[in-house]
C-alpha cells in the first residue's frame, strides 16, 4: 500500500516531507517520479491534471488537501465511486477568518478608497462607519462559515448566516433552505460566500440575489468563481447598487489581464490567498485516514456524493 501526491503547485516536496516528519517510513510518492502505480492505493489532491486518477488500477480514496472537492468532481474520468475526503481544519478555518474581517474593516473604514484617493492627492474624509452599523450575512455555515460567524459575533457585528439546513450557532440569526433565502438577504448588507461549488450553488450570486440586496451592500466571495456571475456583479456595482466587492476567486485562476476585475475602482482583489492548507496541521488528519483506509474503519470528513460537499 502506498501514497501519491498529484498538484501542479509546486508544493510536492513540501507535502511529502510534512507527511514523511509525521510518519518516517511511509511509502509516498510524486506522481512525477517512477513509482509503482498498482501499489497507490491513496491519492492526495489538489487542482491535478484531468485524467492522471485514471491511472491506478488499485485505488482506494482520493484525498483533497483542501477544503474543496469541485475540482475531484469536475474531471470526469476520475473513477467512480470512490470515496473522496475533504479537509476540515481549524486553521485554515481561522485563517479565512481572519482574512474577511480584513477585508471587511478595510471596507468599514473606507481604507480602500482612501488608497485610491491617496495616489491621485485627495483629501476627502468620508462617512464614518462603525462596527454597530453593520449585519454581515454569511452563505454556508459549515467549518468555515461557523468560525467568521462567531469571530464577527465577538466583535459586536450582527451577523446573520444562510444554509441548506437550520443552524445553531450562539449569537447568530440562522437562516434555512430556499424559503429563508430572501430574509436573508434583505437586512445583509456585507455578503460573504463560504458556500461548497455544487451545481446547485453554481452561478448563485447573480443578478436577482444582488437585488435583494439593500442597496449600498458590499459582497465579498472566497469561495469559488464558478459561484460569482462575472458580468451581473460588474453592472450592479457599475449602477451603484452595491458599494464594492472582495474577491479571492475566479473563474479562471490567474486571472486574465484583460478581465475587467483588475481596474475596477470598487473591487479589492486578492490571488486565491484567502485561506491556504497549513501541512503541519492538515497531515495529521491524511495520516488518519489512510491508516483508517487499510483496517477498513470510517473516514474523517467524507464528502457526501449526493450533496457534492
Ligand atoms: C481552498 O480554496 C480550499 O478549498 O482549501
Amino acid at each position: 500500500m502506498a501514497l501519491v501526491i498529484i498538484r501542479q503547485d509546486g508544493k510536492i516536496d513540501l507535502w511529502k516531507e510534512a507527511l514523511l516528519a509525521q510518519q518516517p517510513g511511509l511509502e509516498v510518492y510524486s506522481y512525477l517520479e517512477n513509482h509503482p502505480k498498482d501499489k497507490i492505493e491513496m491519492a492526495l489532491v489538489w487542482k491535478h491534471p484531468n485524467g492522471s486518477l485514471a491511472d491506478y488500477p488499485n485505488l482506494k480514496l482520493i484525498a483533497s488537501s483542501g477544503a474543496g472537492v469541485d475540482f475531484i468532481f469536475e474531471d470526469d474520468t476520475v473513477p467512480e465511486n470512490l470515496p473522496i475526503t475533504r479537509v476540515v481544519d481549524d486553521m485554515l478555518a481561522k485563517d479565512m477568518s481572519e482574512h474577511v474581517l480584513a477585508v471587511i474593516f478595510s471596507h468599514l473604514k473606507n481604507l480602500d478608497r482612501y488608497r485610491i484617493n491617496q495616489t491621485k492627492g485627495i483629501w476627502k474624509p468620508m462617512q464614518y462607519n462603525r462596527i454597530s452599523d453593520f449585519t454581515v450575512g454569511i452563505m454556508g455555515l459549515g467549518a468555515l462559515g461557523k468560525e467568521l460567524a462567531t469571530d464577527l459575533v465577538k466583535y459586536g457585528f450582527k451577523v446573520q448566516g444562510w444554509a441548506n439546513s437550520k443552524k445553531d450557532i450562539h449569537g447568530v440569526s440562522c437562516f434555512a433552505g430556499e424559503s429563508g433565502f430572501s430574509g436573508f438577504l434583505e437586512t445583509t448588507q456585507i455578503l460573504v460566500c463560504l458556500l461548497p461549488l455544487t451545481n446547485a450553488t453554481t452561478g448563485i450570486l447573480n443578478k436577482e440575489l444582488f437585488k435583494q440586496l439593500p442597496k449600498g451592500a458590499f459582497v465579498i466571495n472566497v469561495a469559488r468563481g464558478g459561484h460569482l456571475v462575472d458580468e451581473d456583479l460588474l453592472e450592479m456595482l457599475n449602477n451603484d447598487h452595491l458599494s464594492g466587492a472582495g474577491l479571492d476567486v475566479y473563474h479562471q485562476e490567474p486571472l486574465p489581464m484583460e478581465h475587467p476585475f483588475w481596474n475596477h475602482e470598487k473591487i479589492q482583489m486578492t490571488p486565491h490567498y484567502a485561506s491556504v492548507s497549513d501541512t503541519s496541521s492538515v497531515v495529521p488528519q491524511i495520516l488518519e485516514n489512510y491508516d483508517r483506509l487499510q483496517k477498513g474503519s470510517p473516514l474523517l470528513n467524507e464528502v457526501v456524493m449526493d450533496k457534492g460537499y
